[in-house]
């Protein structure tokens, strides 16, 4: 099964942006715990990191003929992004949003995700072990 995990803007500074927030591993090292877990479910990843909305639009698009399923942590975008919400509605294959962080014990405006309501779920708050669970999620939809 290929899943593709999509980190969206700014968490190409993970490690040294906000550790006590979003932990020490960079996303190089992320990746690797991410993928190294994965293949023990059997599961190959691709990671990828944009930073424009529209790439990240562009690359849902592009998962629909290759991937199983995405899961994708949209960092700001989550809070505003219809365009990004109406991508993951139109690709036909299960998304899961994940956040590093609790979105819904941080401030006001991280409560909201409008992507959230395209996906089949989300998990929020528990560090890399959040795309360890999205991924064992797809597992679960895809074998269903
Ligand atoms: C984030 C949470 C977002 O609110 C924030 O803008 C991010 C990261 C997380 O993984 O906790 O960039 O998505």
């Amino acid at each position: 099964m290929r899943v593709l995990v999509l980190h969206g803007p700014n968490l190409n500074l993970l490690g040294e942006r906000d550790p006590e927030v979003y932990g020490r591993q960079t996303l190089e090292q992320l990746n690797e715990t991410i993928a190294r877990e994965a293949s023990k479910a059997g599961v190959e990843v691709t990671c990828e990191q944009y930073n424009g909305e529209g790439q990240i639009v562009d690359a849902l698009h592009a998962a629909r003929k290759t991937y199983a399923g995405v899961v994708l942590n949209p960092g700001a975008y989550a809070h505003y992004s219809y365009a990004i919400a109406d991508a993951i509605a139109a690709i036909g294959i299960p998304v899961i949003e994940v956040h590093l962080s609790n979105v819904a014990g941080r401030e006001v405006f991280r409560r909201t995700s409008v992507t959230a309501a395209a996906c089949r779920g989300v998990v929020s708050g528990l560090g890399a072990a959040s795309y360890r669970l999205a991924v064992s999620a797809l597992v679960e939809i895809l074998s269903a």
